[in-house]
């Protein structure tokens, strides 16, 4: 009986790619596998079904996505009855290409998980193996994530998907489809479902979260993401929430003047700048100026002084001189930025810029490039928290660090990472911390006022 029993388990194993959004949709998809009677497995050789949620943002993410399917064909040629699937971004943008490679035996798009299921019961009955197809109103609302980390201090919430937005390098657009908000009242239901759980943070995921917008069909009334962040934030005054990620051109002084309302909301906005020179911001169709830029960071400083900025940026886009890099570096000095995520701009086909405008920054040259502005941004970090030193702040506590169990590492509010001794602290605990000393990336301190 016991043997048949096990016989009978389906295992998945499943690898994320990519952005939060496809770590929450890994999220949403073990959920729906979850309820096919898979259970997840840690390591792809233990699994009946190996899935890859996939990234499309720039060629090297795609490349490394090509080895793994490289190594599952391996997997696959010592056990016949493993079955592998290609899943999100590179899914929608390949599609059928997909299935000539000798791993691949279905693939699915980000709309399309509702159909897994189906698509793998298809395989033995030689039904359709892709569903790429994208959709004007797939928000997944009904779907409760099965949480990767259960027990967990801190998780994901989907509030939007898609992208309206057609930035001349960007990929997303193509391969997420339109924008969509999820229902209001879903996202602050699954907030409080995952507080009660024992969560202490919630991120409200979009790829542009300002310009959420929900309409609330019995009453008429409209909830706009100010709104929906406020009634996040009333779950519960122990509950964090944040969220990324915000567009220049849309972050609103209702937003500010909402975060700046709430201790629970965390002081840290993620403004991707993208260049400083409005050249190449106009050819990256960013719809804002350096200057308009600047004027909503000086707003956001003025309302919350202190609050945690941090961008993201791409060197060496189409036509950019060593001027426009220089507006570049000198926008990073203005700003101060306390971390930045940086990219070597990489041609993806199909976008504007690849239709348009020339790939013309040689390799070596974005190297260089992207060498020099890590290496500003690293003295940035680390000034910025050289100014923490001596500060107390409120840290959240997230698990033992990496080096030691006997010290614990958590976030403050302006997302900024801590080390300190545990003091027999433990994850999900709140305890002030007051700054000892630092690295550009990591504040080190001990706990104040233990009891
Ligand atoms: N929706 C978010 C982020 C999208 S992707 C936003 O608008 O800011 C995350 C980051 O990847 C982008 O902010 C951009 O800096 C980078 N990126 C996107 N396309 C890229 C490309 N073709 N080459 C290099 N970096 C890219
Ligand atoms: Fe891409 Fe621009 Fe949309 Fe961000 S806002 S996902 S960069 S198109
Ligand atoms: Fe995210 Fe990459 Fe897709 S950044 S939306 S997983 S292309």
């Amino acid at each position: 009986m016991e043997i048949v029993r096990r016989e009978m388990e389906k295992k998945v194993y499943l690898e994320t790619y990519g952005c939060q959004m496809n770590v929450y949709d890994s999220e949403l998809v073990l959920s729906i596998l979850g309820k096919e009677g898979y259970s997840q497995v840690g390591k792809a050789e233990d699994a009946d079904l190996i899935l890859v949620n996939t990234c499309s943002i720039r060629a090297n993410a795609e490349q490394r996505v090509m080895g793994r399917l490289g190594y599952f064909k391996s997997l696959k040629k010592k056990d016949g009855h493993i079955v592998v699937g290609v899943l999100g971004c590179m899914a929608e943008r390949l599609k059928e290409k997909l299935l000539e490679h000798p791993a691949v035996d279905l693939v699915a798009g980000p709309d399309s998980y509702r159909d897994l299921p189906k698509l793998i019961s298809a395989l033995s009955e030689g039904g359709s193996r892709i569903n790429t197809i994208l959709s004007h109103t797939e928000t997944y609302a009904d779907i409760s994530p099965a949480r990767m980390n259960d027990g967990g201090v801190s998780g994901f919430i989907s509030i939007m998907r898609g992208c309206n937005n057609i930035c001349s390098y960007c990929i997303v657009p193509y391969v997420r489809g339109s924008e969509r908000s999820s229902d209001a009242g879903s996202v602050v239901r699954e907030a409080r479902r995952m507080f009660e759980k024992g969560y202490r943070e919630v991120n409200l995921l979009g790829q542009n979260v300002d310009s959420y917008i929900w309409e609330d069909n019995a009453t008429g009334s409209k909830v706009d993401f100010a709104d929906l962040l406020e009634m996040v934030a009333g779950v519960d005054p122990k509950l964090r929430v944040r969220f990324s990620t915000s567009h220049p051109k849309d972050i609103s002084d209702k937003l500010i003047y909402a975060m700046a309302a709430h201790p629970n909301i965390c002081k840290h906005i993620h403004l991707p700048v993208q260049s400083g020179s409005d050249a190449v911001l106009e050819r990256m169709n960013r719809h804002y100026t350096r200057e308009k830029y600047l004027e909503r960071i000086a707003k956001i400083r003025e309302v919350m002084p202190g609050c945690g900025i941090t961008t993201d940026v791409i060197v060496g886009f189409c036509g950019e001189t060593e001027e426009d890099f220089q507006e570049t570096l000198s926008l990073f000095r203005e700003v101060g930025y306390d971390w930045a995520f940086m990219f070597a701009y990489s041609q993806r086909p199909n976008t504007k810029a690849a239709r348009h405008f020339k790939d013309d920054v040689p390799p070596e040259e974005k190297e260089r490039r992207l060498q020099a502005i890590i290496d500003l941004q690293s003295e940035l970090s680390l000034e910025s928290n050289r100014k923490c030193i001596g500060k107390t702040f409120e840290v959240l506590v997230e698990g033992p660090s990496k080096r030691s169990k006997a010290e614990l590492t958590g976030r403050t509010s302006q997302n900024r990472v801590c080390v300190f001794p545990a003091e027999g602290r433990k994850a999900g605990d709140y305890v002030d911390v007051m700054v000892e000393t630092c690295t550009p990336a990591t504040l080190i301190g001990k706990i104040l006022n233990l009891k």
